[in-house]
């Protein structure tokens, strides 16, 4: 079932998921330096900046006194159109895009059922005999805390789910928080990709992680440095 955000699935408290920040910055035009963007902005011109790319990012929200174009407000406004579910070879499907995509352009979340770990490792080990798996272990390392996140599209998903992986990927996941603690995976353009270019990103690279679990999934991204093997984040 198509959704466009996630949304709360076994082992997460609702009212958890729902709970919404309750603060913002008092902006009154632009936001660069406030409390949402922590000192630098995350975006220029709608394009993340490079070193925002590997780490949490914070949007402007309701409870902030700025302007809709304070500049802190992309993925809240939605995904780039002209992208396509294509059948890509022995991968199955993977998502294309239509028109060119500028290096930093926020491209689609990876939107799905938000799920405990408990649930992730459940759904995996369940999975086991078919060949794909849509779970994905996000982890974010912020100081001395590590906050996981998993999501599954397989039941209700958006076009994010068709994102397929490569050991040398043309976009990266990013932590994105909006009104919710509850993070958005979005996809970003790690370079400018061509249109007819399939998107890919790599599944094992949540923020400052650095460990690599291999799946027993042969991986066909076909680029120089694969790892021979999907990789996943420890669950
Ligand atoms: C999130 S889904 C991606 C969409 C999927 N290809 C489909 O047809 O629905 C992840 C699954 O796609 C396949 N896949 C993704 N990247 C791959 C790659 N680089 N090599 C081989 N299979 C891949 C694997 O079966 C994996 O479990
Ligand atoms: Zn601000
Ligand atoms: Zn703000
Ligand atoms: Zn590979």
């Amino acid at each position: 079932m198509y959704v466009t955000n996630n949304i709360p699935g076994p082992g997460i408290n609702v009212d958890d998921f729902e709970s919404v920040y309750t603060s913002g910055c008092s902006c009154t035009v632009k936001c660069s330096e406030c409390a949402c963007t922590r000192g630098s902005a995350n975006y220029i011109n709608d394009c993340i900046i490079e070193e925002k790319l590997s780490v949490p990012i914070l949007e402007c929200n309701p409870q902030c006194t700025c302007d809709q174009n304070c500049g802190n407000r992309l993925v809240q406004y939605g995904p780039l159109h002209n992208l396509e579910v294509a059948n890509v070879g022995e991968k199955g499907f993977g998502l294309v895009t239509k028109k060119i995509i500028r290096k930093g352009q926020f491209i689609c979340e990876y939107a799905g059922e938000i799920i405990s770990i408990d649930e992730a490792q459940y759904r995996v080990e369940a999975n086991k005999n078919n060949s794909m798996n849509y779970v994905l272990v996000v982890n974010e390392h912020i100081g001395e805390q590590v906050i996981v996140t998993c999501v599954d599209p397989k039941y209700f998903g958006n076009i994010g789910r068709y994102c397929n992986h490569s050991c040398q990927p043309n976009a990266n996941l990013v932590p994105v928080r909006v009104e919710s603690v509850i993070p958005r995976l979005c996809l970003f353009a790690c370079r400018d990709i061509e249109s007819e270019e399939e998107i890919t990103f790599n599944y094992a690279s949540g923020v400052a992680n650095s460990v690599h679990h291999l799946s027993n999934t042969p991986c066909l991204c076909g680029s120089t440095n694969c790892l021979g093997y999907l990789p996943h984040n420890p669950i």
